[in-house]
């Protein structure tokens, strides 16, 4: 591909230094970011720099490369469910990561994402005989159609255009302001449904209604006959100085005593250690400042819970395993420090317990939601976790503060609706229900850090939400 794609530049009489190859290279649509910057060049330079090229590379480019789609079209198939005791591991990125990191697997990426968010949006009665982008703007009457968003922007007039694109080709569509879908928050790279109308000049879409691919309407969860619960303990963040000692203790008792024939499950949701190396400056704030040590405390930690209850560790940015989500499960050196009522999962990670299908995710891209989504705040992460539902992807922006690896497949897709849905990350403690899905947001075993305090943010840690997987039914013990 990347010979193919200097080649082709060669031919056309583009010779490029090096280190712009390497920056071309790196777009998403290597081709078409040359030809656009040149077309934009006054002067035509013999050999193409880097500093040629930067004015040009904050313009937004192409996700879905279509010469490239030939081979990728069809989707990678669904990886095997593995099972540990009652616990079955029905996805996760473990053991199936595919990714260099080059075009090709960003274009797949991407393309997975579209096809499995357009299969969900294609069964909505409002958009039936949707068109492809390329042929939207070809007719004068109303048009439907399913497409990624490239870039959202507001016109000088206050109206908002939207970019968007699918595998064929790309249409500006506009969002008037006075129209009831004005003050929707469109995120760059969610999929979305459109019905609109093309405008009198025929080189736009003004849009009439915005489809989300969302959740089906369901009231509640469906009970089944199950009597296990399962409790949640996110950011753990062994290794902190700020790690919550006592709490952690009248835990530990709580499930010894007065929980004892409660809880049958324990899912921990990442950040189970504090890392190394994470943040500036955290060395002084580090009570263990060695990983492996780290880990060793956590096992340790995990051998005082009870036996009889199975306990699942999921890593999150804090843990030893690669940033870039989907995040693989932790190495064997570390995972040969615990013992087997262990089960250890990728991040994110699809679970089946006694029939009811949970859905993990750290929680990383909290922040990219809070950050660009208008009313979302730290102080109501499920209110995001929402949106995630309702745009059936736990993190769509590319390019934030969420590093994402192009995998073949997205697991990032909330292609199954789970029963419930837990998140951690931002150490904020809550329940709640959207469309018969429980929400869970699962706390820390952290006290408020010096870059929280900062930051004025409070975190609510030592909250245990334990939910019931036959009723559905959720508290939070507080070990404050
Ligand atoms: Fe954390």
């Amino acid at each position: 591909m990347r010979d193919r794609i200097l080649d082709t530049l060669a031919n056309e009489g583009i010779l490029l230094e090096p280190e712009a190859a390497e920056m071309v290279l790196s777009r998403s649509d290597p081709l078409n970011f040359v030809r656009t910057a040149l077309s934009s060049m006054q002067q035509q330079p013999l050999v193409l720099t880097v500093n040629d090229l930067r004015p040009y590379a904050d313009v937004q480019v192409t996700r879905m490369v279509p010469e490239a789609l030939e081979d990728i079209r069809q989707s990678a198939p669904a990886p095997p469910a593995r099972s540990d005791g009652d616990v079955r591991i029905l996805r996760d990125i473990t053991g199936n990561s595919t990714c260099e990191g080059n075009i090709i697997d960003f274009a797949r990426y991407f393309n997975d994402r579209f096809r499995k968010i357009k299969k969900i949006l294609a069964q909505r009665r409002e958009l039936v005989g949707c068109l492809p982008v390329s042929k939207a703007t070809k007719f004068d009457r109303e048009v439907k159609m399913v497409a990624m968003v490239n870039e959202v922007r507001t016109t000088k007039n206050g109206h908002r255009l939207i970019e968007v694109e699918d595998d064929e080709g790309r249409c500006p569509v506009l969002i008037l302001k006075d129209s009831p879908m004005a003050n929707e928050c469109i995120v760059p790279d969610e999929v979305i449904g459109i019905v609109g109308k093309t405008s009198t000049k025929g080189d736009l879409v003004v849009m009439n209604e915005l489809i989300r691919p969302d959740l089906p309407l369901r009231k509640s969860m469906r009970p089944t006959d199950s009597w296990s619960s399962v409790a949640f303990l996110s950011d753990v963040h062994i290794g902190s100085n700020t790690f919550l000692h006592k709490p952690w203790e009248r835990m530990i008792n709580w499930l010894r005593t007065e929980g004892r024939d409660e809880v049958q499950y324990l899912i921990v949701p990442g950040d189970v250690v504090d890392g190394i190396g994470i943040f500036p400056g955290q060395e002084d704030e580090l009570e263990i400042d060695d990983i492996f040590a780290q880990y060793e405390s956590l096992a340790d930690h995990l051998k005082q819970v009870p036996d009889g209850i199975r306990i699942i560790v999921q890593p999150g940015n804090h843990d030893a395993v690669r940033p870039a989500e989907p995040q693989p499960t932790f190495p064997k050196d570390l995972t040969k420090m615990f013992d087997s009522a262990i089960t250890f999962v990728g991040n994110p990670c699809y679970l089946e317990i006694e029939g009811r299908k949970i859905l993990s995710y750290h929680g990383r891209s909290l922040d990219d939601w809070i950050g660009n989504v208008q009313g979302l705040s730290y102080n109501n992460p499920l209110q995001a976790m929402v949106e995630m539902l309702k745009r059936r992807h736990m993190a769509p922006i590319y390019g934030g503060k969420t590093p994402l690896a192009p995998e073949k497949e997205d697991f990032l897709v909330i292609d199954e609706v789970p029963d419930i849905f837990v998140s951690g990350h931002v150490h904020g403690a809550g329940i709640s229900e959207y469309r018969g899905v429980r929400l869970i947001c699962a706390s820390t075993w952290q006290s408020q850090t010096a870059f929280q305090r900062m930051h004025n943010f409070n975190p609510v840690p030592a909250q245990m939400p334990i939910t019931h997987l036959g009723t559905g039914e959720t508290r939070m013990v507080d070990f404050t």
